[in-house]
């Protein structure tokens, strides 16, 4: 446990989750923190790869205020009902279930979201997201994270060796829920589809640290391989990548704030009763 050096009245304490990932930054409000509290949550984030920030309340423009301490933000994902945005904040995505005069007010439904990295179709994916609880089911929709740095370090060598100097093709198709993205036809060949190529071991940018990237497994394929010789190594792969013991589970609180570096990590999300609302606001750190 950390504290930070001098923070009026309100210190931050950083109490790691004790999984391979994730800490809880306790006794913070996140509106308005000075240049001291936030570079010290900065680096915590950095060392945990997944921050949980408690108890707070923040509106729309406060969300916005404190992701963009951390860098220039990127625009919403379309959504599958082809709008992009919350009305003024062109850069809130809405994950939600909730539909609204029979149009869904967000993306990715009550059901599962698969592991995966946060628009990684993209040449130059967001470094971090910051997930806000505005509504949360009283069971399921828990989200997970996963260590990408711990699963590279922990590979089986004669894995290593082979996913060396390798490059994946991210898919654009599909989102995590498993919905088709708007504009997009699926071929259903990984290999023509949209989305871009990336290394499949990444050095994060700012703490050195190797890991994998592997965004998301559907449609994912490497590059010069056959298919099936692509499918055989990605699967391999994602089964060492995806072990319990490199894993973290968030239960989710109204007032939870979830902030990850998605350049380490990957999340995915239980499935919950459709019936019950939930309503979670969403930035996107591009670097
Ligand atoms: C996401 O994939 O960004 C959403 C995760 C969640 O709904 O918990």
């Amino acid at each position: 446990m950390r504290q930070a050096p001098t923070v009026a009245g309100r210190l931050p304490r950083i109490v790691p989750t004790g999984a391979a990932l994730g800490a809880c930054v306790e006794g913070v409000d996140l509106r308005g923190l000075d240049t001291e509290t936030f570079a010290f949550i900065y680096q915590a984030w950095l060392d945990h790869q997944v921050l949980l920030v408690r108890d707070q309340s923040l509106t729309d423009a406060d969300l916005l205020a404190f992701s963009r301490r951390f860098g220039d933000l990127d625009e919403a994902p379309i959504q599958e009902t082809g709008r992009r945005f919350v009305e003024g904040y062109p850069e809130i995505y809405v994950v939600s279930n909730v539909v609204q005069n029979g149009v869904p007010m967000g993306s990715l439904g009550a059901g599962e979201a698969v592991w995966h990295t946060d628009m990684s179709y993209l040449p130059d994916p967001p470094k971090a997201s910051v997930l806000y609880a505005i509504e949360v089911p009283p069971q399921g929709g828990d989200t997970s994270f996963c260590s990408m740095t711990a699963a590279w370090a922990e590979l089986p060598d004669p894995l290593r060796q082979r996913a060396a100097g390798l490059r994946v093709k991210h898919d654009g198709t599909y989102n995590s829920g498993g919905y088709v993205r708007e504009g997009v036809t699926p071929t259903g060949d990984p290999r023509t589809s949209p989305g871009t190529l990336h290394p499949l071991v990444f050095v994060h940018p700012e703490t050195g640290r190797p890991g994998l990237y592997l965004g998301r497994r559907r449609n994912a394929y490497i590059e010069g391989l056959s298919l099936e010789d692509s499918n055989a190594l990605l699967d391999e792969i994602w089964a060492e990548a995806t072990r319990a013991s490199l894993t973290w589970t968030h239960q989710w609180r109204v007032g939870d704030l979830v902030l990850w570096d998605n350049r380490c990590t990957m999340h995915r999300r239980d499935a919950f009763d459709p019936a019950a609302r939930r309503v979670m606001h969403r930035t996107q750190i591009r670097r």
